[in-house]
């Protein structure tokens, strides 16, 4: 691994992913080509597509991928053939559990910035809408999904364990993006019945007089879910553990008017990973009306971690633009949409022809 973004292990996965993967790998060339930088791709097998080859998830070449390059580039994992049978043994949500794990991704950063030429698909009226502008920071490799589990006859069981360290370490990121943010940082836990949320308020009460210029605010999940909806732009840093933070960030998707637009990083020990927080979206699969969007901004994300801030910057208005002019797939567009890789094609030309948004707010 180096500080330079240079080898980009691709992790296509199911449903939509290598259609939407292709779209943001287009503009990633466009970038290269256009400041002169050389990025080696190499794509490798994950999900259900790596279980119909290898029959495992994840197989370990490609956790040794991912572990060798600067940068992951994931599309979508999940496949109805495993959703629907319980039973399955080996499934492909497994794969992206263990690549979490195995690179200590311990932080999932899912900004939520609205485009205003897109806030008339919201089903929220406008003025709730006003001001949008909060991250939510997942905790990803710990709690529910990780703890023991079972299954005996009719009996299940899933186990939820966090230790300090686990949460010190998320909510020291959050604070830090809270002070250069609006110093906003709401823990959402469920602290009134759980006892891991009741040492998440311990942890974050402690941690706070580190941190004297963000003012700190607790919510509980089930009142969260409503003020999501209710005044969404109360919210400035959220911070949550990984159950919470997954349901919480497919809610707060919705106020942008579609899933399809969110992207995220993940970082921690090992190479940091991107990818889009929509599934695989099996129905729309091989059909080319998926929206690349959240998988190119997972790439601007990317760009800036690597201080590329240029090229970010040139894709972000490249994504603009194309929302500006209406140069959008079914979801965003349902009345004259355009394809997934003709969406992928003209934000890789509004990369090369400078075009730019006025919403970005800035002039050719
Ligand atoms: C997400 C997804 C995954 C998760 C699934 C596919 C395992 O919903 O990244 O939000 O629950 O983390
Ligand atoms: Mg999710």
């Amino acid at each position: 691994m180096s500080n330079n973004l240079e080898n980009i292990t691709v992790l296509e996965g199911d449903g939509i992913g290598p259609e939407v993967v292709a779209q943001a790998l287009k503009v990633l060339d466009r970038i290269g080509n256009k400041y002169h930088h050389k990025f080696a791709v190499s794509k490798h097998l994950i999900g259900a597509a790596a279980i119909d080859i290898t029959g495992n998830p994840l197989p370990d070449e490609t956790t040794q991928a991912c572990k060798a390059s600067d940068a992951v580039l994931l599309g979508a994992i999940g496949d109805p053939r495993f959703d629907n049978d319980p039973n399955a043994e080996v499934r492909p949500e497994q794969g992206l559990l263990k690549i979490r794990k195995e690179l200590g991704l311990f932080a999932n950063v899912r900004p939520v910035k609205l485009f205003p030429a897109l806030s008339h698909l919201s089903v929220l009226k406008p003025h709730v809408l006003d001001g949008v502008d909060m991250v939510i920071y997942r905790e990803l490799t710990g709690g529910i999904y990780f703890g023991e589990k079972s299954r005996v006859g009719d009996v299940a069981s899933d186990l939820c364990k966090y230790e300090a360290y686990e949460i010190d370490r998320i909510a020291r990121l959050a604070f830090a993006e809270a002070g250069r943010r609006r110093g906003k940082l709401c823990l959402i836990d469920k602290a009134n019945v759980l006892d891991t949320s009741r040492l998440w308020r311990d942890r974050v009460n402690k941690l706070k007089v580190e941190y004297p210029d963000v003012e700190v605010s607790y919510l509980f999940i089930d009142n969260a879910a409503m003020q999501m909806i209710l005044n969404p732009s109360q919210f400035d840093v959220i911070v949550t553990s990984n159950m919470f933070g997954d349901i919480i960030s497919d809610e707060a998707s919705i106020l942008g008017g579609s899933l399809g637009m969110l992207p995220s990083s993940s970082a921690g020990t090992g190479t940091r990973l991107y990818e889009p927080v929509h599934g695989s979206y099996p129905q729309g699969a091989g059909k080319d009306i998926a929206n690349p969007m959240a998988t190119i901004l997972s790439v601007e994300m990317m760009l800036r971690d690597f201080e590329m801030t240029e090229e970010a910057d040139d894709v972000l208005s490249a994504v603009s633009y194309c929302i500006e002019h209406g140069l959008l797939t079914q979801d965003i567009n349902p009345d004259s949409p355009i394809k997934c890789s003709e969406v992928g094609d003209h934000i890789s030309n509004a990369i090369l022809e400078k075009k730019v948004a006025h919403d970005f707010g800035v002039i050719i």
